[in-house]
């Protein structure tokens, strides 16, 4: 199997400065423009898949230079992303389209919908990134006066997916033969309600929606506590990890491969991509240079604002020259984003001012850096040390940086057989290699509808 290459594709980047870049383009906020030319990029370098988070509210303004200057995962101004695939749908032809949809503020009967509507749009392209929402303020936009707690948002999660899946075999891949001369629309015996009635939630279904084009659309999700691994070992055909070394990473995916084998799941069903940021240059000094002049973009305060931010302590606390506190018996951050960057910082022995450089590019501080020879390395060994099974790339400073890539780095990986000449499946699935899931309610028609 091809390594997978999956592209960011929030059109603000991955570094904390990159907006402010001269190779950066213009206002990017809620642009349809350049979300445009971002996916016409990334499927001409032959991308798996363009992948969106997300999140429903505005986060930092208790950190005023942050808040400011904003880095591109607090996202105050962007599309809903479903909404924005299903405008990049119609104008690219091979790309996979994965969207962030949290199931602790929303419902599933409307997530399904919404999944089987884009996969349907995309002929076969969708993929939902199944997260439990990191940011605790989300929950007063959805009439909770706190964040839904952990575990229940969890059990939630456990629950949402299962309905959400069953909603999509609501239909056999035949039900709706559509004839005009006999005025059979569809084929009541080919629909199954759901009447689902648990913890959580009742839904009746059937689902309003033939069945999508991949039966599943591709499900993603990012949790990196044991439950959350649980969660992805159960339900997901992908996770996206963060780990801020190759060391971690190993173990990471050893431990998610491991999970398969007792969900009746081959090691090969469950698809392994690392966040990472890439910084390509002509050469090793370019790629220097371009780094340097992007970290030079963010003033000390908002670089601590965002460390803050990202281990949930407030760093100022310490000094910036001192040794990285080690916060490991504390609550670190929202997300396992927090304990990769916490990990690394002590394993590194870096001061405060060190860390809250390193993370500038996020992804955990993760980042390959180099000419093309260099970028290739990297990503060489952590695939063929199963560190990963692809990657999820951020190549700062967009639209110049994703372009380098592609110019630079994909040409190279072909060249090492790493990854696939051209878009070979039809579906994401296929370019995935993930099988198209049976439809266990109607057997004889597990077959694809075409
Ligand atoms: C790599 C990664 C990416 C994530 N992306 C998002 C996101 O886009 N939106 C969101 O609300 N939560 C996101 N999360 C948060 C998770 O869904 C989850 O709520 C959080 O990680 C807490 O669970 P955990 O302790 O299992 O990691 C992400 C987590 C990780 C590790």
């Amino acid at each position: 199997m091809p390594m997978i290459l999956a592209a960011n594709a929030n059109a603000q980047g991955s570094h904390v400065g990159e907006w402010r870049h001269p190779e950066a383009w213009d206002r990017p906020a809620s642009n349809i423009d350049n979300a445009v030319r971002l996916a016409r990029i990334a499927e001409g370098g032959g991308f798996d898949l363009l992948f969106l988070a997300d999140g429903n509210g505005v986060r930092n303004m208790d950190k005023p230079d942050l808040f400011a200057a904003t880095s591109p995962s607090d996202r105050p101004g962007v599309f809903e992303p479903v909404t924005l695939l299903s405008a990049l749908a119609m104008v690219t032809r091979h790309i996979g389209l994965v969207a962030t949809t949290t199931t602790t503020y929303d419902e599933p009967y409307a997530v399904a919908r919404r999944f089987a509507s884009l996969d349907h749009i995309s002929g076969g392209r969708a993929g939902w990134n199944l997260v439990t929402t990191s940011n605790p303020g989300d929950a007063l936009n959805f009439s909770h006066d706190a964040h839904v707690a952990r575990d229940d948002r969890y059990e939630r999660a456990f629950e949402f997916a299962s309905i959400v899946k069953g909603l999509w075999d609501s239909w056999a891949d035949d039900a709706f033969p559509q004839d005009k001369a006999t005025g059979r629309f569809l084929d009541p015996s080919r629909v199954r309600a759901l009447n689902h009635v648990g913890k959580h939630f009742r839904v009746a279904g059937p689902l309003n929606a033939p069945r999508p084009p991949q039966g599943h659309p591709v499900v993603f999700s990012a949790g990196q506590s044991e439950t959350g691994k649980e969660l992805s070992a159960c339900h997901a055909d992908c996770v996206f990890a963060i780990e801020g070394t190759i060391e971690r990473a190993r173990v990471l995916y050893a431990d998610l491969k491991g999970r398969l084998a007792k969900h009746g799941r081959s090691r090969d069903s469950l698809k392994i991509l690392s966040g990472v940021t890439i910084i390509v240059g002509e050469t090793a000094a370019e790629a220097q240079r371009l780094s340097d002049e992007l970290d030079a973009l963010v003033p000390m305060p908002v670089a601590v604002d965002y460390l803050s931010k990202m281990v949930g302590t407030k760093m100022q606390a310490y000094p910036l020259d001192g040794p990285f506190p080690d916060l490991s018996a504390e609550h670190v951050g929202p997300t396992g984003i927090g304990h990769a960057i916490l990990a690394k910082a002590l394993e590194r022995k870096m001061t405060v001012r060190q860390a809250a450089r390193s993370i500038l590019p996020q992804m955990a501080g993760n980042l390959f850096q180099g000419s093309a020879m260099e970028v290739a390395d990297q990503m060489e060994q952590w695939y063929r040390q199963e560190a990963c099974d692809g990657f999820m790339i951020a190549a700062p400073a967009v639209p110049a940086g994703l372009e380098r890539f592609v110019r630079l780095v994909v040409p190279e990986l072909r060249r090492r057989g790493l990854i696939r000449e051209r878009y070979e499946g039809r579906t994401l699935r296929d370019n995935l290699g993930l099988p198209r899931p049976a439809n266990p309610h109607f057997p004889a028609a597990a077959h694809a509808a075409e």
